[in-house]
């Protein structure tokens, strides 16, 4: 087998999707394939580019992308995704070429094009310039699962859910009910052609996915019959390949002193992920919920997530004098180092997929409160399969989630699910050691790679 120090000539060409949730783990992916010898190029978008300052080894390559803003605010993913593949597809290309051009007769070569699925124009450019590609998925191979389903659900009248509260089970889509399908939030049709798109991997050499045997082996051995090129998982990426921060906001890291002070696992730790939004009301309910529960709390109440206000203006009067002894709200946390912490005891997410690995991992259990596109599923199995999480259901209601917040950080209910999620963690840890799944899934890639 070649060297790891022989293989600095060869290039990977990586291309991320520029959001938070997507460019995370392609800078991870990045990092670990760096550790393994690779040159890493990150192509990448004007906008929401990553910063380059915390990977000086990485090359920056930047493709105009041209994003119209009424595009980009309309906050329709089909049409954001179709305008970013159409207006990348060319400078992608160019990018390619130049380097190529570059490289000449040097011992210096791309290897390998690594696309995330969403950015699938990097399939065809690496196609056109003769180079091998690879596909990384971001999202869990679960939520693949169901959107290979998604066209026959369709036909026999089950999605879009009629009824986005029926718990009657989705006939051939164990564990998922209704109202657990995934929800979009804009026109259907453009979306399924999306999916359909993302699922379509033709030229390329392998998926890559970042999951952990332990959470999506059986899922995976049953995905994998679709496809003719192996699937890859080597996640949780950012446990194989801490990198540097790879935040676009600027993360309040004094957070990390308030949870110095306080108890083990007695704080409940509250982020939607970086695309969800509330309403005045739920922000409202959220923030008594809160207060009333008695708990600990950090909050991260992301700029321009509460509909209608910049940041905490429209949080109900007496709350702040309320929780100054018991909350904290911060802009955006270091999240990662905060799952982390002793006294971090319970998640109140989302269940984006990154945010669910990231709590799996450091053996926090959830309360999961999904909000579109995949969470829904990711939910289900973190509620019903992991049993790590329970489901913050209907309208939010101050009520229901003080109660919430207590099953999960005082009652025996929660104490049982922190053992199953501190079980995964020690899982996971197994999984990246030398002879665990995911470090051989490293190996198989590396190899792969260097046989291209
Ligand atoms: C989006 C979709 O919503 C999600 O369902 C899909 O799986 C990925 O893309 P996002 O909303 O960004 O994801 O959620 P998530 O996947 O959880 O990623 C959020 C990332 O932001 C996590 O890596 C998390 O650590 C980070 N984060 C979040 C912070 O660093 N600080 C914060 O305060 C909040």
């Amino acid at each position: 087998m070649e060297e790891r120090g022989q293989r600095s000539n060869r290039r990977l060409v990586l291309v991320p999707c520029p959001f938070q949730g997507h460019i995370t783990p392609m800078l991870n992916l990045g990092s670990l394939l760096h550790s393994e010898g690779f040159s890493i190029v990150i192509a990448h978008t004007n906008f929401n580019h990553p910063d380059p300052s915390g990977f000086p080894n990485f090359t920056f390559a930047s493709i105009p992308d041209c994003l119209p803003k009424d595009v980009l605010s309309s906050g329709d993913a089909a049409a954001i995704f179709a305008s970013l593949n159409t207006n990348c597809r060319g400078p992608l290309r160019q990018v390619l070429s130049d380097m190529m051009a570059k490289d000449g007769a040097t011992e210096n070569k791309i290897s390998c094009v690594i696309y995330e699925t969403l950015m699938y124009c990097a399939e065809a450019a690496a196609h056109y310039m003769k180079l091998p590609s690879m596909a990384l998925r971001t999202s869990s191979i679960s939520t693949q699962l169901v959107f290979s389903e998604l066209p026959r659900l369709q036909k026999e009248g089950y999605f879009p859910s009629k009824d986005r509260s029926s718990k009657d089970p989705v006939p051939g889509a164990y564990p998922l009910r209704c109202k657990d399908l995934p929800f979009f939030t804009t026109d259907l049709e453009p979306m399924m052609q999306l999916i359909a798109t993302i699922l379509d991997i033709r030229t390329s050499s392998a998926i890559l996915w970042n999951t952990a045997d332990c959470l999506e082996q059986q899922l995976s051995d049953q995905l994998q019959k679709q496809y003719s090129v192996p699937f890859i998982s080597l996640g949780p990426l950012h446990k194989v390949a801490p990198a540097s921060s790879t935040s676009i906001l600027e993360e309040e890291t004094d957070c990390l002193l308030w949870l110095d002070k306080q108890a083990n696992d007695s704080v409940i730790y509250v982020s939607l992920g970086s695309l969800a939004s509330m309403d005045e009301g739920e922000f409202a309910e959220t923030a008594w919920g809160l207060a009333n529960s008695g708990q600990p709390f950090l909050w991260v109440v992301r700029p321009g997530s509460v509909r209608g206000s910049e940041w905490i203006e429209l949080l109900p009067g007496g709350f702040k004098e309320a929780i100054q002894e018991t909350g904290r709200l911060v802009r955006w946390a270091p999240q990662k180092d905060v799952l982390a912490h002793r006294a971090v005891g319970g998640f109140w997410t989302h269940c984006g997929w990154n945010s669910t690995l990231e709590s799996i991992s450091e053996g926090v259990p959830m309360i999961c409160r999904p909000c579109f596109m995949d969470q829904n599923v990711n939910a289900r199995y973190l509620c019903h399969v992991w049993r790590v999480g329970l489901e913050l259901e209907g309208d939010l209601d101050q009520k229901e989630i003080e109660q919430a917040v207590r099953r999960l950080m005082v009652e025996e209910e929660g104490k049982e699910m922190r053992l199953r999620a501190v079980a995964f963690k020690d899982q996971i840890e197994l999984s990246i050691r030398k002879g665990g799944s995911s470090h051989a899934a490293m190996e198989e890639l590396v190899n792969l790679i260097i046989s291209l």
